[in-house]
């Protein structure tokens, strides 16, 4: 195995010695097998290829002090593969199967799960694509399930320091009532460009309006949006974005550091009112964000006056941080240990 800089690694593709493989045929799952191949073999009518049946998943796995590898969440990240499934009309992937093909991944790549407190974490794609071929519109018969994992950095490069976002109305990553709240590929391609240009323009990500008024927040490109204001937690509430997991663990710990949660429309102009605003997801934990610029008045908001995150989203990510890595009691029982 290569010496590998854990604490310098981008949030990228690492290839490590296995994934796991599991294909729906004749109406049923098949026995999960395990690959060291990168490549994977399909028709070139398969579904995915056409007509974007395609969902992914993606969670992480992190080293405690104690050495053991904790998995955070797994089961919400099943159920919503299995609601992505549904949204895509693709055979959905029994919870069982969904631990033990992430299990199994874990485990046959257990050495590149980055030691412990350097910041790093391993991080899990399980993938589901429509692998039958049909040259109609219609949902494959043949579907493929795989898991393959890799050692991640943060990702926004920042890692914890605040960043600035761009608004952004004249690109929509999903319709009002399209495919917004599943975790589906076509997603993702829709706002492509959006992000590519307002890489270019200086910013970490872009954060897109709700679809069907373009005045209220949806969310931080691949990452949902809160802000706080006094002592609430504020986060939209949309059709079109997904329900990130980070999102729901954070409201549960703001409650239990005594702020009110609110999950409702949030206008644009509210950004005006927020003490901190920030980005969080399962790649970008908490990004805190200090500059919001609006592409279409020019109009800036700024946060984070000292340069430097503020108290709450610190005292959130740091608490967030420390029940997954094992440093504080884990009384929701939000970690299962994999070995
Ligand atoms: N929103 C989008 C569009 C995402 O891709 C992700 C990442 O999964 C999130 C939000 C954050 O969700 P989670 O916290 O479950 O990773
Ligand atoms: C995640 O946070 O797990 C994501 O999937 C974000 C992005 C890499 C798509």
């Amino acid at each position: 195995m290569q010496d590998i800089d854990w604490k310098n690694l981008p949030f990228g593709y690492f290839k490590t010695d296995y994934n796991v493989r599991c294909y729906y045929r004749n109406g049923k799952w098949g026995k999960l097998e395990i690959s060291s191949s990168e490549l994977i073999t399909m028709h070139m009518a398969a579904t995915a290829l056409h007509y974007g049946q395609e969902a992914f998943e993606g969670l992480k796995a992190f080293r405690g002090k104690d050495g053991k590898i904790r998995l955070f969440r797994w089961e919400e990240n099943a159920k919503r593969l299995q609601r992505s499934a549904d949204g895509i009309m693709m055979a959905p992937v029994p919870v069982e199967l969904f631990k033990e093909a992430v299990f199994e991944a874990i485990k046959l790549n257990a050495k590149y799960v980055p030691p412990h407190g350097l910041g790093a974490a391993l991080y899990i794609r399980p993938l589901l694509i429509g692998t039958g071929a049909e040259v109609g519109v219609k949902p494959a018969d043949e579907y493929l399930f795989m898991v393959f994992v890799g050692p991640v950095g943060p990702y926004f490069k920042e890692g914890f320091k605040p960043v600035e976002m761009q608004l952004v109305s004249d690109y929509h990553r999903a319709a009002p009532y399209g495919t917004g709240s599943i975790k589906v590929g076509g997603n993702y391609a829709a706002s492509l460009k959006a992000l590519h240009r307002g890489k270019e323009e200086g910013f970490a990500s872009v954060i897109f309006l709700n679809p069907a008024n373009e005045n209220y927040i949806d969310e931080a490109g691949p990452a949902n949006f809160f802000g706080i204001k006094g002592k609430t937690y504020v986060t939209p509430d949309s059709h079109s974005i997904l329900p990130s997991i980070t999102n729901m663990s954070l409201r549960q710990l703001a409650a239990d550091i005594g702020l009110t949660v609110e999950k409702r429309p949030v206008a644009v102009e509210e950004l005006e009112t927020f003490d901190e605003v920030g980005a969080c997801g399962t790649a970008a934990v908490i990004s805190p964000i200090k500059r919001i610029v609006d592409r279409r008045t020019g109009k800036s908001y700024e946060y984070c006056k000292e340069g430097v995150a503020g108290p709450i989203s610190t005292e959130l990510y740091h608490m967030l941080r420390e029940i997954q890595e094992g440093e504080r009691e884990d009384v929701y029982g939000w970690n299962t240990i994999v070995e």
